[in-house]
């Protein structure tokens, strides 16, 4: 999505594939387990799959359909169950949801109908079909919404469903543990990314001091010698929301782990393991993530910093779609897609790395930063104010880079993720910085 003036038949192509791949991912999210397990709340943190099902079809018929086409609801009376903002996720299981038959039905048949749609479209003339923007934001939702879904299928209890291929296994990394990133300002944001979200808007130029960014994200081992130093019953290095949080609920190491003996294991995806020690560290909450710094005397990098670690090229002066250029993602830049399960070992995917030489910053584990998720000056909500604006505030932190669970659709060198600093069911790690010295 480089080329402003991209003609309507690429397109329309670019749209079909989006659709089409994010569709095939929520069918087998959605047909790896039976009936009960769709309906069921496998967490109060998550809806039922067969929720997202059917709200992934309505957001469809909402924007394309109606919000493009003109259209009328198809089922005026499901518009409400399926409303994020009318019924939070624990009070979704007793709703009268589709049963998984007729909320696969439904999608389907609203994809149908898009896709009839499509073959007509023009992609100009209105802000929603401008470079056909309705269509990737859709395809953006669905693919969100499939992380959504392998969030509750890492909760779900029960045996293993989903299965894919390990990341190739790599050598231990020996580059530098850090790079230095230049001061001076750089172009946080973008005004050109076709399918780019209204909180990614406007480009605009940010002042940086100088700092130290970690190579790689911060591993299982190095976060078990913070647990093996007893960094979880030592309050110096914990904010007093974050110390009373895992006071509260006993929390003394990332979720899914659990001490046996001498080492300690993970349950993922039905599987319990020996944590890889060499993995980027997952499950770890702001809080978790924020006392690792400080106790590692570093500090958690501005979303500024890591926007800057991530795009900035100090030959041009730019910034750049992605750490390795501008070209879309393939296979041997990133871990996205959820092509693996887990993330690949700390230093993997030299050919995704910076100019700087930073690595994994797109792909594997989402990242915490240390802000606050604002909107940025000059922000215009676009097309509604539920998807971002109402989140803007102290009491989320922004997470970038996207996961191993997140399509690349999804996911791009200004994306922006954000949760509460307590969660840690999502697909989230970090790394660490510090400001260089005389800065
Ligand atoms: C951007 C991941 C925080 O899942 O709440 C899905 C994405 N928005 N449907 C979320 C989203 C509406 C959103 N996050
Ligand atoms: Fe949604």
């Amino acid at each position: 999505m480089t080329d402003p003036a991209l003609d309507a038949e690429t397109l329309r192509e670019r749209a079909l594939t989006t659709l089409t791949t994010a569709r095939a991912r929520t069918t087998l999210l959605t047909s790896c387990v039976d009936e009960p397990d769709l309906t069921a709340q496998h967490s109060p943190l998550m809806s039922p799959l067969v929720w997202d099902l059917a709200h992934i079809g309505n957001q469809e018929e909402q924007w394309l359909l109606r919000a493009v086409a003109g259209r009328d609801a198809m089922r005026p009376e499901i518009d409400g169950l399926y409303d994020a903002f009318e019924h939070p996720r624990s009070e979704r299981p007793s709703l009268p949801l589709l049963a998984p038959a007729e909320a696969r039905a439904y999608a389907s048949e609203v994809r149908g109908r898009v896709l009839d749609l499509l073959e007509g479209t023009a992609f100009h003339g209105t802000r929603l079909t401008e470079a056909g923007f309705a269509f990737g934001m859709i395809a953006q939702h669905e693919q969100q919404h499939d992380e959504t879904m392998l969030i509750t299928h890492q909760l779900r209890i029960g045996p293993q469903a989903l299965t894919a291929p390990d990341p190739d296994p790599a050598p231990p990394f020996t580059g530098p543990s850090e790079v230095l990133v230049p001061g001076g300002p750089f172009t946080m944001g973008t005004s050109t990314e076709p399918w780019a979200l209204d909180n990614e808007r406007p480009a605009h130029r940010r002042e940086v001091a100088p700092y130290w960014i970690d190579t790689t994200p911060v591993t299982n081992g190095a976060y078990r010698a913070f647990i093996d130093d007893g960094g979880y019953d030592d309050e110096r290095w914990w904010t007093p929301d974050g110390w009373a949080h895992i006071r509260q609920h006993g929390i003394h190491a990332p979720l899914f782990w659990h001490r046996d003996g001498g080492h300690w294991l993970r349950r993922r995806f039905g599987v319990t393991e020996v944590v890889p020690p060499d993995e980027p560290v997952l499950h770890v909450s702001w809080f978790e993530a924020d006392a690792y710094a400080r106790w590692a005397g570093r500090r958690l990098p501005t979303e500024a910093e890591w926007e800057k670690a991530a795009r900035h090229d100090p030959v041009s002066g730019r910034s750049t779609r992605y750490p390795w250029g501008d070209a879309d993602p393939d296979p041997r830049h990133a871990n996205l897609g959820q092509r693996h399960l887990r993330p690949a070992p700390a230093g993997s995917y030299p050919e995704g790395e910076s100019p700087l030489g930073v690595r994994q910053l797109i792909g594997d584990v989402w990242e915490w930063t240390a802000s606050d998720f604002l909107p940025y000056p000059g922000f215009q909500v676009f097309p509604y104010k539920e998807y971002s604006e109402v989140f803007f505030g102290p009491e989320y932190k922004v997470l970038r880079g996207g996961s191993f669970a997140v399509d690349e659709v999804a996911c791009r060198g200004t994306f922006r993720n954000w949760d509460y600093p307590i969660r840690r069911q999502i697909f989230s790690g970090f790394r660490t910085a510090r400001s260089a010295e005389g800065a």
